[in-house]
């Protein structure tokens, strides 16, 4: 069983839902207390034990490039200063040479044309990919839990987690036939279903292990829902020829692609932080009791 050293963030969308903040800034720079969507999602990636990042970029995106370099001046200034902690943070947070690679999706045609711009990189083995629009807090990091389950399945995994009913159309949805297990047997996925046709209520998390072979079944992939290149259409291909298995992950998923998603992520994340979580607790009392 080959082990999952690579990951694909794609982060090459306009985030549109977001303007003007993303006039010049890529939702992915935007932050979740102080720290971009991208470090956050990056995080859960190294924490999974992913030694190498694949950044599927685009247009107006050399900023995401920048973020994940050294920046030498900053650095001697924080040094000149005495300031050892936050230095040590962005020491941390930098992924060592050589360890990030930046491809661009010339066309916005679609997730899964996205994730075949990576194929080069990714080459013949199995692949981590995570979409950072999605922020997983739990108690384990949701990609070190499917990374468990792969070791243990092998093939493909997927992060799934339950949705509302009425929310069912926005997302991949997978169905398991039913089962509860943490860890089940896909049966069939389809993405963005039209209302009231959703197999079940477990939506895909943004969260993937991925064999290879997944990129010649996009190569040729037609377009689906909304007239793009979808990567669960090419996903229900590949369940029919390999293991195939659903991962529910029981903590806090928050969709930051929505304003809803971003702000109560910022709050969920905040909460999180022993420096300022009392007081920031109190500050949203004192604004929600007028
Ligand atoms: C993508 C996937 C979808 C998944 C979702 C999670 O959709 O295609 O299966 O449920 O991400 O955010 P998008 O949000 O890019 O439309």
């Amino acid at each position: 069983m080959k082990r999952i050293r690579k990951a694909v963030f794609p982060v090459a969308g306009l985030g549109t839902r977001f303007l003007p903040a993303t006039k010049t800034i890529p939702k992915e720079m935007l932050t979740v207390v102080d720290r971009p969507v991208i470090q956050h999602v990056v995080d859960e990636a190294r924490a999974a034990g992913i030694e190498h990042f694949v950044f599927v970029t685009g247009r107006n995106k050399h900023v995401i490039e920048d973020h994940f370099d050294k920046q030498y001046e900053l650095e001697a200034t924080l040094r000149g200063r005495n300031k050892t902690a936050e230095l040590a943070q962005l020491e941390a947070d930098t992924p060592a040479a050589g360890a990030t690679s930046f491809t661009r999706q010339q066309e916005p045609l679609g997730l899964g044309h996205a994730v075949w711009c990576a194929r080069e990189i990714i080459g013949d083995e199995p692949f981590a990919l995570l979409l950072p629009d999605m922020l997983h807090l739990g108690v384990k990091p949701c990609l070190a839990e499917m990374i468990e389950a792969y070791e243990a399945k092998q093939g493909n995994i997927i992060g799934v987690y339950p949705v509302a009913d009425d929310e069912t159309h926005q997302y991949g949805i997978v169905d398991v036939g039913g089962a509860t297990d943490k860890v089940a047997k896909i049966k069939a996925m389809v993405e963005k279903p039209a209302k009231g046709t959703a197999p079940s209520n477990l939506a895909i998390s943004g969260r993937y292990i991925l064999q290879p072979s997944i990129f010649n079944l996009l190569a040729t992939q037609k377009r689906g829902a909304g007239g793009e290149i979808q990567l669960t259409d090419s996903m229900l291909e590949l369940a029919a020829k390999e293991a195939f298995h659903a991962v529910r992950f029981d903590g806090r998923v928050y969709d930051t692609g929505s304003k809803l998603g971003f702000l109560s992520a910022n709050v969920a994340y905040a909460m999180m932080r022993p420096d300022i979580a009392p007081e920031f607790r109190k500050a949203i009392g004192d604004i929600l009791n007028g």
